[in-house]
């Protein structure tokens, strides 16, 4: 069987910057309740007229570049987004921009989870043998989607991009994972579509409308992902015959330095093993793993043959780990 392995990073953010400060003049809130309570100090947002496609372009095209092959010669471009700039689809935009001419595209939705499970379903196309070369976006324009008046959410989220080349070879690299979804819960985080009814003629009737604003239970969300998070790491590490001390990095989704910290200590793990880079971007959904990702391996933190938990959580609810060798 055809195995995957990482050969390049890359990621974007966009240059303007709002920090807690900054946030303090929109809403009542304040640096200290905002780092206190989930770690973040700032966040990148992208301006008007700038957009998704440009920022996760720039993002793949790193990580192309480190992989070292021809955006021709990718098979497959998975964009993993929940605010994309087309409804229909946002990733044949970017196979546009890079040239990747023979790339097939497409928009895979799991909101903060989306990296995870993109990875998973690449590696089945890989393991196939189907695909060779795999290009997997994380990218997020949640900036679009925030209420600005609600101190609730507003603080919690960022706009950015993170890519990843995945190659086919003959050692797997993507040694476990575990995948899950709970829709029973879904009403406890909501980007959803609000409609109004439109008459079109007699009485025929359809529903019109636009998105609404993100929309969260917080502490129904934390508790989830305290819970949900270690039981995934630890069925994902199962499945990968590993144990708990095997693991040189926990890379979670990165929403909250808080969840972080909780969620290493019911594994475990030290503290030094979380890869957190969530002061400077907030949330960025399905780009915040790659994101922090690129960060890491740009540094020099993650070194050959580092065993990486990877672990995604979000809206759905939805929730997924892998574990996969550096
Ligand atoms: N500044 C100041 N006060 C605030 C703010 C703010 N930004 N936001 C809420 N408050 C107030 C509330 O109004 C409330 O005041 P009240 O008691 O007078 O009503 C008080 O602070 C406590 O509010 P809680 O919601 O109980 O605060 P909590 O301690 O639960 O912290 C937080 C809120 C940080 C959102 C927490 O619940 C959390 O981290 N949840 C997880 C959220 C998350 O990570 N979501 C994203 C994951 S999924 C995805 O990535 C899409």
């Amino acid at each position: 069987r055809q195995g995957v392995v990482l050969t390049g990073t890359g990621s974007a953010v966009p240059d303007t910057c709002l920090d807690n400060h900054q946030l303090n003049q929109m809403v009542v809130t304040s640096d200290d309740w905002i780092t206190t309570r989930t770690g973040i100090r700032r966040r990148h947002l992208l301006a008007p007229k700038n957009s998704l496609t440009a920022m996760a372009t720039e993002a793949a095209q790193k990580a192309i570049a480190m992989a070292g092959i021809a955006p021709q010669n990718l098979d497959l471009i998975i964009l993993a987004t929940s605010t994309p700039d087309d409804l229909f689809g946002n990733a044949s935009q970017i196979q546009a921009r890079l040239g990747a001419t023979q790339a097939v595209a497409f928009d895979l939705t799991a909101a903060c989870s989306g990296f995870v499970f993109g990875l998973v379903t690449a590696a089945q196309f890989m393991r196939t043998g189907a695909y060779q070369n795999v290009l997997l976006i994380g990218a997020e324009v949640l900036s679009r989607w925030v209420d600005w008046s609600d101190r609730r959410t507003c603080v919690l989220f960022g706009d950015g991009a993170g890519a990843v080349v995945l190659q086919a070879s003959e050692y797997d690299c993507l040694l476990g994972f575990q995948l899950h979804t709970d829709g029973t819960q879904n009403q406890y985080l909501k980007l959803g579509f609000q409609e109004q009814e439109k008459l079109l003629i007699d009485s025929i009737r359809v529903g019109q409308g636009t998105y609404q604003p993100i929309a969260m239970n917080g502490q129904e969300v934390y508790r989830f992902a305290v819970q949900k998070v270690p039981e995934v790491i630890e069925k994902a590490l199962y499945r990968a015959g590993l144990d708990i001390e095997q693991v040189d990095w926990l890379l979670m989704h990165q929403a909250n330095q808080r969840i972080l910290n909780a969620v290493a200590e019911r594994l475990n793990l030290p503290e030094e093993k979380i890869i957190s880079n969530v002061a400077n971007y907030g949330n960025t959904s399905a780009a915040s793993i790659p994101l922090a990702l690129d960060e890491a391996v740009r540094r020099g933190q993650i070194k050959p043959h580092d065993i990486i938990a990877l672990a995604g959580f979000g809206a759905g609810l939805s929730w997924g780990a892998a574990i996969f060798e550096w």
